[in-house]
């Protein structure tokens, strides 16, 4: 057997079968009268994490979080921190800290006093305690703006002053209710980055529940996908991108064109998929996970598409002809949705190389849609 890199078990702890996870979810449950609002949960969440939440909403993401800072008592099972069980444990003697989905902070007071306000209960000297909002506020470089009130920041600097205020106390473990949902695109993707410098300088342990599938992308060590109170896969980004378990987890992250069709044969690490759909089979990757004879849906990526006016030469398997039936233009990137001849629509992204191009491909033109066997994925459900 081959031993793991021991550089990238530091990196990737949920792979060393010795790690214990910082935070142990174990089979914890919720619920209110008439709804299970978290269904038997269990994670495994290592230091250092920035682990995200994500699903739909109502499915059950802000109860968790209330549950791991204590304001939710769970109806069963159990949530340690490094080792301690939590359950009995008051919010405010808990290693954790919580950052909710509206952060308010207090208008009347300057940024200082908004930061240190986590320390009033604590016994601390006036210095000490200056000492400490000082370096809340250096953290989120905002060090400068101590005495403004927030209606003096940018949203973007409210947002920080939030952080700030979550962090001053050192919790082992941070909790975030969509901690960026209230910035526009521009300055929420700035603070995402922000957010990571954060978070890799302090060290602690983020739990953030995001509805933006980008942001759970690009901040995330690993991601929990959440459906009416259950955790239905967790995997690193790229993970749950290239290998959703299901339908619903591969259109819920991302765009993903379906064919629905059933295994008629497996040969050469390949099987054939009849998709009437596609007008024929499909060829895919064989993973072993299914039999000839099993219904199946052919899952395939947007990106992983080549667009071309002139057919392949080769192989005529996975290759379809289709007419641009819509085309939108993204600046670096197009979207064209194509209808086949059996009436499918497929989506398929295509990058703009050229400024202009007398080959580049127009609403109503004829294109070829091909791809490689290992461009797709198969799945049972
Ligand atoms: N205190 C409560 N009493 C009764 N039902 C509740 C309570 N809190 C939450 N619920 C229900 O539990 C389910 C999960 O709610 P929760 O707030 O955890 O969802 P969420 O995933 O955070 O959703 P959103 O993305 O909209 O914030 C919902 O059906 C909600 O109506
Ligand atoms: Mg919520």
């Amino acid at each position: 057997m081959n031993q793991p890199d021991p550089k990238q078990l530091a990196d990737r702890p949920w792979l060393d079968p010795d790690a214990q996870p910082q935070l142990l979810i174990d089979g914890v449950c919720k619920s209110f009268p008439g709804v299970t609002a978290v269904d038997a949960v269990s994670l495994q969440i290592y230091r250092g994490e920035m682990f995200a939440l994500v699903g739909s909403s109502g499915c059950g993401k802000t109860t968790l979080l209330r549950m791991l800072a204590g304001f939710t008592q769970p109806t069963a099972g159990r949530i340690s921190i490094d080792g301690v069980v939590m359950n009995a444990v008051p919010p405010h003697q808990r290693p954790v800290n919580m950052m909710f989905q509206s952060y308010a902070l207090f208008p009347h007071m300057t940024v200082e006093h908004n930061v240190g306000y986590g320390l009033r209960r604590l016994p601390l000297e006036a210095a000490e305690r200056q000492q400490r909002i000082q370096a809340a506020l250096d953290m989120v470089q905002l060090g400068a703006l101590g005495k403004r009130r927030p209606h003096q920041l940018s949203g973007g600097q409210r947002q920080r002053v939030a952080l700030a205020r979550a962090l001053i106390r050192r919790p082992k473990v941070l909790l975030l209710d969509e901690p960026l949902s209230a910035l526009d695109k521009k300055l929420r993707e700035q603070t995402q980055f922000e957010l990571m410098n954060i978070q890799y300088r302090v060290g602690t342990t983020f739990v953030f529940v995001t509805h933006d599938q980008d942001e759970a992308m690009a901040l995330a060590t690993r991601i929990a996908v959440m459906d009416h109170g259950r955790v239905i896969q967790v995997g690193t980004p790229a993970e749950i991108y290239e290998f959703p378990r299901t339908r619903f987890i591969a259109d819920f992250i991302g765009t993903t064109n379906f064919f629905e069709g059933t295994v008629t044969a497996a040969a050469d690490g390949c099987i054939r998929v009849h998709c009437t759909e596609a007008g024929g089979e499909l060829q895919v990757e064989d993973r072993g996970a299914v039999r000839v004879g099993q219904r199946v849906w052919v899952a395939l990526r947007p990106e992983k598409i080549r667009l071309a006016k002139q057919q392949p030469e080769g192989e005529r398997l996975n290759c379809l002809k289709g007419v641009v039936a819509e085309l939108g233009y993204l600046g670096s990137r197009s979207t064209y949705r194509v209808r086949t001849p059996t009436g499918k629509v497929l989506t398929v992204l295509g990058k703009n190389e050229q400024r202009t191009s007398e080959w580049s491909i127009d609403w109503s033109d004829e294109v070829f849609l091909s791809w490689n066997a290992n461009a797709a994925i198969v799945l049972q459900s």
